[in-house]
């Protein structure tokens, strides 16, 4: 237990009290940030000449030697505390008793919260792109492969294994713009901020952002310290995110089902049954499935957490913190799978010999009355379905439809008498012809799902350059900031410039 904050206020500790309260089980994520907010702002405060070099260099050194891996102490409070204990340690109070000058942990943990979790944030964007490549390169082999789409899970109409991938990857094109512009309320520097009303001591908050590569000073103090609407709007994007993966694994379960079979999950990605010797289940799309779940939990426990706090800083904020990193690396791990199980996936195709598919083409149909025989769409889609009740009761699949059966049916369901061609019938039912002419933008068609694709790889290879060069801004940030450590631990007397 740490006795830097016992015997003044407060006397005795509780070893089961502090466990209780304590957050330092989930503050190893914090450490590396914890370590150089402290050297950032005992940088300033040496510049500011709050504390003379020599004092700044004893701290930085002490700071330097601390490595942002080691094992924190479970029985502290928290991290910050950790690293205050570990300097005092080889300092000794005198110097380091003046590393809290000016700071409090309420500042402390909010600006280690946004540094961790930008870093987190740029390497879940980059799974989300490489999740998206992998689909892509899943698509560019199926730019031709007929599978039917669905509506209210019954069979909708014929389109290309291609046209379903990219609407994933725009799904995630979406979800990763949505982080992208959550970066910069991140990414703003609570520092200076004290508890809630900042200090007397005349820091300089812009230089202790700037170190720490913030682009921003969170400016209020009191919404400084106080606020975690920056969490809150990563856990929902991070729902949203949870939600269209979820529907991912939904798809891919229901299609790897034999009664679909329109897929074929690597023998690697299944697991069979204890005692049912024919099973091949899907079980790593049920856990993602499942595990979505417990985002979208997350961010409703940290939304209700927050809704009814009284402003400026409650210890309720520290138990937002693990949750969002339980969703990141629930997340992440997620799409790690997916895209994993993305490049192993089979696709069934000959699936359209089912005779229950075969109906997928009747819009078409429809529509040939339409164009070439002058029926009205409303009469012509009446025709048809009596069409498909008179098939099904005859068991018939459309494939068994002849012109006479065709023509009967628009005199008896819609007293209209129409000549059609056979050859005309049978364009109009082909799934290959269906999706050859569904070229409108954004369609099935073959040469659509290639114009699309090609453009969307230019969109990824796009995120990449810019998620490179935000990681590189960060790594920018660190080493600059380690340099001016360097420079001031070596500067024992003299003045600092
Ligand atoms: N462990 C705390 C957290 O994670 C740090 C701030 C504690 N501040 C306080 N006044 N008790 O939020």
């Amino acid at each position: 237990m740490s006795k830097l904050l016992r015997g003044g206020r407060i006397g005795s500790a509780r070893k089961d009290v502090v466990e209780f309260t304590a957050s330092i089980k989930s503050d190893q994520k914090l450490l590396e940030a914890v370590i150089k907010i402290n050297q950032a702002h005992v940088t300033m405060l040496t510049e500011q000449n709050i504390i003379n070099s020599k004092m700044g260099a004893k701290l930085l050194q002490a700071l330097a030697e601390l490595d942002p891996k080691m094992k924190l102490d479970p029985s502290l409070e928290d991290v910050h505390l950790a690293v205050e204990e570990e300097v005092n340690k080889k300092v000794g109070l005198d110097v380091g008793g003046n590393l809290h000058i000016a700071k409090s942990r309420n500042d402390q943990v909010a600006t280690a919260i946004r540094m961790a979790l930008r870093t987190n944030l740029l390497e879940l964007m980059n799974l989300i792109v490489t999740l998206q490549d992998s689909l892509i390169e899943l698509a560019e082999k199926h730019t031709e492969t007929l599978v039917p789409s669905y509506t209210h899970l019954h069979p909708a109409q014929p389109v290309t294994f291609a046209h379903i991938l990219i609407a994933y990857v725009d799904a995630l094109e979406r979800n990763l713009k949505r982080l992208e512009e959550t970066i910069p309320r991140v990414n703003m520097c609570p520092m200076g901020a004290g508890a809630i009303a900042t200090t007397s001591f005349p820091i300089n908050r812009n230089r202790t952002a700037e170190l720490l590569g913030f682009s921003k000073v969170l400016e209020n103090s009191i919404d400084a310290v106080g606020s975690r609407d920056f969490v809150l709007e990563t856990s929902a994007n991070l729902t949203l995110l949870a939600i269209d993966i979820s529907r991912m694994a939904e798809d891919l379960i229901v299609w790897s089902s034999p009664d679909f079979g329109i897929i074929d999950l690597p023998e690697s990605f299944a697991f069979t049954s204890s005692i049912m010797p024919q099973k091949k289940n899907p079980d790593v799309l049920e856990v993602i499935r499942a595990r979505m779940s417990q985002v979208l939990g997350n961010f409703v426990a940290s939304a209700s957490t927050m809704k009814a706090l009284p402003s400026g800083y409650n210890l309720d904020l520290q138990e937002l913190t693990p949750k969002l990193w339980e969703s990141l690396e629930t997340v992440a791990s997620s799409l790690c799978m997916l895209s994993e199980l993305a490049k192993n996936l089979n696709i069934n195709k000959n699936v359209f010999n089912k005779q229950v598919l075969s109906y997928s083409t009747t819009t078409e149909l429809a529509n040939l009355l339409v164009k070439k025989y002058n029926v009205p769409f409303r009469v012509s889609h009446k025709i048809v379905g009596a069409l498909v009740k008179t098939l099904l009761d005859k068991k018939l699949a459309l494939s068994g439809l002849t012109p006479e059966l065709l023509n009967k049916t628009a005199k008896d369901s819609a007293g209209i008498t129409i000549s059609v061609k056979l050859a005309d019938i049978k364009d109009s039912i082909d799934p290959q012809k269906f999706v050859e002419s569904h070229k409108t933008m954004g369609g099935p068609a073959p040469a659509e799902v290639k114009r699309m694709l090609k453009n969307r790889k230019q969109l990824t290879s796009q995120s990449k350059t810019s998620l490179k060069e935000q990681k590189s801004r960060l790594e920018e940030a660190d080493k600059q900031l380690k340099s001016v450590v360097q420079r001031y631990s070596s500067s024992q007397s003299k003045k600092v410039t």
